[in-house]
């Protein structure tokens, strides 16, 4: 197993990355995907808290909060709280600077979600579990622990291959390297072209299996309600390369 030593800090600690972050990841910021996404955990968010794991820059939680009110929002990267916090100027969402593996801030909430492919940066299954595990201690019994995040696509390298470009575009270019198959990393090469300038990063990730998913809720005392293909309840298939899971507290 790798150890945490082995891997790059997450980029999302470094200034620079966070105050790149809205105009970097533009497309998730489209009026459709976060109405989606708002709609779909503003119907699972019940009378208990509601709290983002890995809140970044409030990209879901500023608007969701304008539906179900305040909330909490935990992560581990300053920088990006700064940018939230500079946008909340009605501090709508509570932060706590803090691990989503460790951090408790309640134990009563109705929904806990981790949107955005970030159980992957948690690159160990140690760490996913724990996550899972503190996402358990938040919830009342009954309440949602959601996640959004990609379906490894290993079924697209031909044999001997280990990269699969998921965005050629103008202004990016982005190609996923299966490093190591055995501790499940990957690597995500990010070219973002401004001009005459490129930014560069390439950061490491730990891909998860949808039914390993559904093992580390079991553990943690919570099973699967649904998986569907997108935030707009399409059916997972076995072609889904993305997947919005719904594990329930027991
Ligand atoms: C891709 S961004 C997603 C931000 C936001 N959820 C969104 O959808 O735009 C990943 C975020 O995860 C945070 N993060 C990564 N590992 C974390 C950990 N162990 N605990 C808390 N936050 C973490 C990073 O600081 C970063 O803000």
């Amino acid at each position: 197993m790798p150890s945490l030593d082995d891997f790059a800090p997450d980029a999302h600690l470094s200034p620079v990355v966070a105050a790149a972050y809205d105009k970097s990841h533009a497309s998730n910021f489209d009026a459709a995907v976060i109405e989606a996404t708002v709609s779909f955990l503003a119907d699972l968010a019940d009378d208990g808290p509601v709290i983002e794991f890995a809140v970044g820059t409030g990209r879901v939680a500023l608007p969701l909060s304008q539906r179900v009110g305040p909330m909490y929002g935990i992560d581990f990267s300053e920088p990006m709280l700064d940018e939230l916090r500079a946008k909340d100027e009605a501090g709508q969402v509570r932060i706590t600077h803090g691990d989503m593996t460790t951090t408790l801030v309640c134990g009563d909430a109705s929904l806990v979600y981790l949107v955005y492919n970030t159980i992957q940066n948690l690159r160990t299954q140690a760490q996913q579990v724990a996550c899972f595990r503190n996402a358990a201690a938040h919830l009342a019994p009954g309440g949602a622990f959601v996640i959004e995040t990609m379906v490894p696509e290993l079924r697209k390298l031909a044999p001997g291959e280990r990269i699969v470009p998921f965005d050629v575009s103008p202004t990016h270019l982005g190609f996923d390297e299966y490093v190591d198959v055995v501790n499940q990393i990957l690597v995500s090469h990010h070219y973002h072209i401004d001009g005459e300038r490129v930014r560069v990063s390439s950061p490491s990730f730990r891909y998860v299996w949808p039914s390993e998913l559904d093992l580390m809720a079991e553990l943690a005392g919570m099973r699967l309600e649904h998986r569907w293909a997108d935030w707009d309840r399409s059916d997972f298939t076995g072609e889904s390369s993305s997947q919005v899971a719904v594990w329930r507290k027991l």
